[in-house]
């Protein structure tokens, strides 16, 4: 099994070779920016490191890993547009650099080259793969939607939330690992196995997320600190919250959602104290927790070479450690 460091040795060449010194600049040149910031890269990490557990030959998934990543950014250059988001990877986001418009057509171009480099991956199992990647577009849409339907609506539950993180993150996740996976030559119950570990992972990752939205530091984190608080997210934290709230809470809570133009770093510090009072951060620590040992019990289970366990184990750990 590969170290982490050589696959993404890997990952950081084969996208500094995609080529977006092209006209018109408007178009390429915020493609270029968001890819050049780099980021975690998990998702080829994921893809190209479950295509190792099956065959030697890694190469084979690069296309496919890069078109996972391709896609990822598209999201993140629309997903900032919905947020009103101006800070990622602790610079400015494609919105707020190049405005909105330009954000929207760069991001729908990267999502043409996402399947330009899915197509040109050379595997028996194409058509597999392609399903794959659709289902997983179109349920990141889905997700998407149900996000910002969430913003507007005050009783949401912990199931809709879960099913909407399911939607928007995981299944991006769960994609790469059974897109690798496949490539690799692995069989059907492999596939849907690595695909669990990748939902569950992807569950526990995107409860951080929000808890790092909240809590984190906007230095490590590389996004602006209470950003979710701000668009009324139905984060784990908030529903929690407002559950766990007695009356005063309760209302002090609704007051700040629906209060038209607060201050920023007053509502922040307000729900974040109602956060703390309620014990809803300390419910979010363990639902990350509880999605963790989920994905680490389907790991356990599996039927493959015991380094390529490390691998995961040592990368569910990561991921649990994260402070960006
Ligand atoms: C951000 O994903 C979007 C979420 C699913 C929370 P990452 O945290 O993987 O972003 P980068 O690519 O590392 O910047
Ligand atoms: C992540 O949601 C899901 C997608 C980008 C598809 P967030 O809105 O929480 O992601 P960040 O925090 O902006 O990276
Ligand atoms: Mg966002
Ligand atoms: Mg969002
Ligand atoms: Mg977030």
């Amino acid at each position: 099994m590969l170290s982490v460091k050589a696959i993404s040795d890997v990952i950081d060449a084969e996208i500094s070779k995609i080529q977006l010194d092209k006209e018109p600049k408007g178009l390429y040149e915020p493609i270029s920016y968001s890819l050049s910031l780099g980021g975690k890269r998990m998702r080829p990490l994921l893809c190209l490191a479950s295509c190792a557990i099956f065959s030697d030959d890694i190469q084979r998934a690069v296309p496919s890993a890069m078109a996972l990543e391709m896609f990822h950014n598209f999201t993140l250059l629309h997903d900032d547009v919905m947020d009103n988001a101006s800070i990622r990877r602790n610079k400015p986001t494609v919105a707020a650099k190049y405005g909105a418009n330009t954000a929207i057509l760069s991001g729908d171009e990267m999502i043409i080259e996402a399947y330009r480099l899915l197509a040109s991956t050379d595997t028996p199992f194409f058509s597999l793969i392609m399903d794959t990647f659709n289902e997983m577009a179109t349920g990141v849409c889905e997700g998407q939607q149900y996000d910002m339907d969430f913003e507007t609506r005050n009783n949401v539950t912990v199931e809709e939330y879960m099913e909407m993180i399911r939607l928007k993150t995981s299944v991006l996740v769960a994609a790469a690992m059974k897109i690798g996976a496949i490539i690799g030559g692995c069989t059907g119950e492999e596939a849907k196995a690595l695909y669990d570990y990748g939902i569950n992972i992807g569950l526990s990752f995107q409860l951080q997320d929000d808890l790092l939205d909240t809590y984190g530091n906007e230095a490590t984190f590389g996004k602006a600190i209470g950003g979710d608080i701000m668009e009324n997210k139905k984060t784990y934290l908030l529903i929690t919250a407002l559950r766990n709230a007695d009356p005063m809470q309760k209302k002090e809570l609704m007051r700040w959602l629906e209060m038209e133009n607060p201050d920023r770093q007053q509502k922040i510090d307000a729900v974040r104290a109602i956060y703390d009072a309620t014990g809803a951060r300390r419910a979010a620590e363990m639902k990350i927790e509880e999605y963790y040992v989920r994905a680490n019990a389907i790991m356990k289970r599996m039927d493959i070479i015991a380094d390529a366990k490390r691998f995961f184990f040592d990368f569910s750990d990561n991921m649990l450690k994260r402070n960006r």
